[in-house]
């Protein structure tokens, strides 16, 4: 299967950001992408978003909530982001569980809920750094997944997201080989064939390195994602599919 890159824009952009999403679209269009690419810019966005993606870029959501519709002032469902356009919708992000107090089960509920909508979960997991220097990593990942990735998981249906906490924004990254460990690890607890992304401080300076690794399926990219150009650099430096 071919690598996945996704962008996640988090709370950034209002309308004339969609000028970075139209550069990327030409870009493709001039030279097609050797991986799947997806932007997951605010929800407000995605309508608009689809009139400049020219079926070259993916759309996702980066949230939703578990129900259709309801008194759930504020939130979003995974049916309304379907019908804005989107394709995928990122859910348990950390900041979301961070900020939004998502457990597992809300994670799991929210995937669900994509997979209800045809959207494809991108379930997304990883330890701190405390976890990690106390050498709790795995157990925190392998935890993490056994509550949020529902029965029913496909590689069509969901990509698992590697997001070490203390790596999302900082600048650090894990060393390569802390990558590859860890996502071998979680390939033996998911079923098989799902795309495992690895996320945090991904660059166009460590993305041919990363996206070289055994078992990493693509890249959840945040702050170098809102620049065609920084994004466009990750998506060239995919690994031609195998
Ligand atoms: P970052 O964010 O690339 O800015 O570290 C990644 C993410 O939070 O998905």
């Amino acid at each position: 299967m071919s690598q996945l890159i996704a962008g996640n824009w988090k709370m950034n952009g209002v309308a004339a950001a969609l000028s970075e999403i139209d550069a990327l679209a030409v870009s493709l269009t001039d030279r097609p992408a050797a991986c799947d690419v997806l932007v997951c810019p605010p929800a407000t966005l995605i309508e608009r978003a689809s009139h400049v993606s020219r079926n070259r870029i993916a759309l996702g959501g980066q949230d939703c909530h578990a129900e259709i519709s309801g008194a759930f002032t504020g939130d979003v469902s995974a049916e309304m982001l379907r019908d804005a356009g989107a394709t995928a919708v990122i859910v348990g992000h950390s900041e979301r569980r961070q900020y939004h107090g998502e457990t597992d089960a809300v994670v799991a509920a929210k995937a669900k809920a994509a997979w209800r909508a045809g959207l494809t979960a991108i379930i997304c997991i990883g330890e701190t750094e405390a976890e990690r220097d106390s050498g709790k990593a795995n157990d925190i990942c392998k935890s993490q997944l056994a509550g949020s990735v529902p029965d029913g998981a496909t590689s069509a249906n969901t990509a698992i997201a590697y997001e070490p906490v203390w790596a999302i924004g900082t600048g650090k990254t894990p060393t390569s080989e802390e990558i590859a460990q860890m996502h071998a690890h979680i390939k033996a607890h998911i079923p098989a064939g799902l795309r495992i992304l690895y996320g945090g401080s991904v660059k166009p300076a460590n993305a041919v390195e990363i996206l070289a690794l055994a078992d990493v399926g693509g890249a959840l990219v945040g702050g170098a994602s809102l620049k065609a150009s920084d994004f466009l650099t990750i998506v060239r430096a995919c690994r031609k599919s195998s």
